[in-house]
């Protein structure tokens, strides 16, 4: 199960529903409420699982765009809201979906936000959100994306950024050097250049602090438990691998604290949700 495919995202899809800070989620609901309407963009869409977790806190008519540059999540993404709204047409490239009280308009675009994520914003929608796609990104590329928020002034909700805070039970002697060798793994080019790893989004509510936005962060941790077996199986499986990449754990050491993380009675790891407001 590779980092992004349609597999692992319905994996994770429960832990990241329900790590989602509900403070943070209050307050984008407030942000927008007295509207009947809202356009947003989501960025590395993904199978769609950060529209389904966020259309129930916003107005009641909602037109998104969903973006990502691989075409294979993109149809993911469109049979999996059909199959989750309670009603559902395409009109076109489109869909039309219903779910509860909220109408949905829902476009999708393939491409790559390393090059046209300003084109993006140039849209100027009435808000911007992403989940579990800012530790992939690079310093600068935060810096032009603050440029390009606050020059169309638009509102961030973002989810689930790693923040580099793991514990799992019970403890085992490779934990440290395993995390620490994971966390320097996920500094490395994700695409967009060195990425901001478990400092996205503490850098990224600084910049927007600087930039003159209200900015409100949450801890939103999955906690992983006796159901979460496969889950936690195929997580440690990913660290394991990205830690012996980086040679700082050799092949014996990280297979050792594989096949324990493989019966591991439970996990917590940390992420951070962030809302800011122009
Ligand atoms: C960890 S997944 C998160 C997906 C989804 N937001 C979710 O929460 O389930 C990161 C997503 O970012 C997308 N992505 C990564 N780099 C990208 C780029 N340069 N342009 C567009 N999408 C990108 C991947 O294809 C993937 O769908």
């Amino acid at each position: 199960m590779s980092g992004s495919s349609p597999e692992w995202l319905a994996l994770r899809e429960p832990a990241d529903q329900q790590a989602r800070s509900e403070v943070l989620t209050w307050q984008l609901s407030e942000h927008f409420a007295g509207r009947n309407e809202v356009s947003v963009i989501d960025l590395g869409c993904g199978a769609g699982s950060n529209l389904r977790g966020t259309a129930g806190w916003l107005p009641d008519r909602q037109s998104w765009l969903l973006v990502d540059y691989d075409p294979e999540l993109l149809v993911a993404a469109r049979q999996r809201l059909t199959g989750w709204a309670d009603e559902s047409r395409a009109d076109g490239r489109r869909l039309i979906l219903r779910k509860g009280t909220k109408a949905l308009e829902v476009d999708f675009a393939q491409a790559d936000l390393k090059e046209e994520m300003e084109a993006l914003l140039a849209q100027a929608p009435d808000l911007v959100t992403a989940s579990a796609l800012f530790d992939l990104v690079s310093e600068p590329w935060l810096d032009t994306f603050t440029a390009a928020l606050t020059a169309a002034r638009i509102p961030l909700y973002t989810v689930l950024s790693y923040d580099g805070q793991q514990s799992w039970a019970p403890p085992h002697r490779l934990d440290a050097a395993v995390v620490a060798a994971f966390n320097d793994h996920q500094r490395t080019d994700k695409g967009f250049g060195p990425a901001a790893g478990a400092e996205a989004a503490s850098g990224l509510g600084r910049r927007l602090t600087d930039a003159g936005f209200r900015v409100s962060t949450a801890s939103s941790p999955w906690l992983l438990g006796a159901g979460d077996h496969e889950l936690m199986s195929e997580l440690a499986g990913g660290i394991a691998t990205a830690a012996q990449e980086t040679h700082a754990v050799s092949a014996e050491e990280a297979e050792e604290w594989l096949s324990e993380r493989q019966r591991a009675a439970g996990a917590s790891i940390g992420h951070t949700d962030l809302l800011a407001i122009p």
